[in-house]
């Protein structure tokens, strides 16, 4: 497994695996790994020659009142992990790399990003796009991965991907989780005592949900404030939305009849966590 901290260097590489034919795939993280993020590594080395892992705490994605100097970090566990998992190359750039002096270029798509999430961080889908480009034209791939946790994230990607023409095909994969249900994220670090079982409520009102259509529940207004009282009822919960929208669009959906996603973010102690579930309705 090689690294590469240096653009020039990783795009020369790329040249020479580019040019003998092999295939590119491309698991783009912010580091602090987790077996969320192994199951895209893993993947991505099933299906390209060349697997490369990008880690960059990406600061544009940050809004100024958000965690980007305590986001969790540690490379050296990051590396054994990715090394058993046989990525092939890691890339681990500075900020000062990615940003280079007088740098003002962004990628910014609309309405996509303006719900949902970009409603509390209005700089973050920005910042995600632009990265994503970038790294795109330096790793050149073939297959890009990206995991449903962050359903909107992959959604915007994919919307842009159409919009701009490029040559990648984004894979998304599976959300990974606890025994108990709560999704992997570096962030449930930030869980401290019994935060972590007050989590649970998010992946709780995923089933509470499926019950509610079973009785034909179909109005997703009493759907959201059956779900919003289960969160409270946990200690430490504050939410931040709780939402049912189209798949692809992310428009708000009023009636639960047809396949949805419910879309959730919520504060548990200082840790905000995100989840979601695709609801296929007749099949709950
Ligand atoms: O999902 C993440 O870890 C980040 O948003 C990404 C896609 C690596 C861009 O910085």
């Amino acid at each position: 497994m090689r690294i590469f901290n240096k653009i020039t260097d990783i795009k020369a590489e790329i040249k020479k695996i580019k040019s003998s034919g092999r295939s590119v795939g491309l698991v783009p993280t912010m580091g602090f790994l987790h077996e969320g993020h192994m199951s895209l590594v893993r993947e991505s080395v099933k299906n390209n020659d060349v697997t490369v892992v990008s880690i960059f705490v990406n600061p544009t994605q940050f809004g100024p009142t958000e965690d980007l100097a305590a986001y969790p970090r540690d490379f050296e566990s990051d590396c054994a992990l990715l090394e058993k998992n046989n990525a092939d190359i890691i890339f681990y750039p500075e900020p000062s790399e990615m940003y280079g002096e007088g740098f003002c270029t962004k990628v910014e798509l609309s309405g996509i990003t303006e719900v949902l999430c970009g409603i509390t961080r209005p700089v973050h889908f920005a910042g995600v796009a632009t990265v994503v480009t970038k790294l795109f034209n330096i790793v050149n791939p073939d297959r890009a991965y990206f995991g449903s946790k962050d359903y909107q994230q992959l959604q915007v990607i994919k919307r842009m991907i159409k919009d701009l023409n490029m040559d990648v095909d984004v894979v998304g994969m599976p959300i990974i989780r606890e025994n108990d249900g709560l999704a992997l994220s570096s962030r449930n670090v930030y869980l401290k005592g019994d935060e972590r079982t007050s989590a649970l409520a998010l992946s709780g009102s995923f089933k509470l949900v499926e019950n509610l259509l079973r009785e034909g529940v179909e109005d997703t207004k009493t759907i959201k404030e059956k779900v919003a009282d289960f969160i409270l009822s946990h200690p430490h919960t504050r939410i931040d939305y709780i939402e049912t929208v189209h798949p692809e669009t992310l428009v708000s959906v009023d009636s639960a009849d047809t396949d949805f996603v419910m879309a959730l973010a919520v504060y548990v102690g200082k840790a905000r966590l995100i989840d979601n579930r695709y609801f296929e309705v007749h099949h709950v």
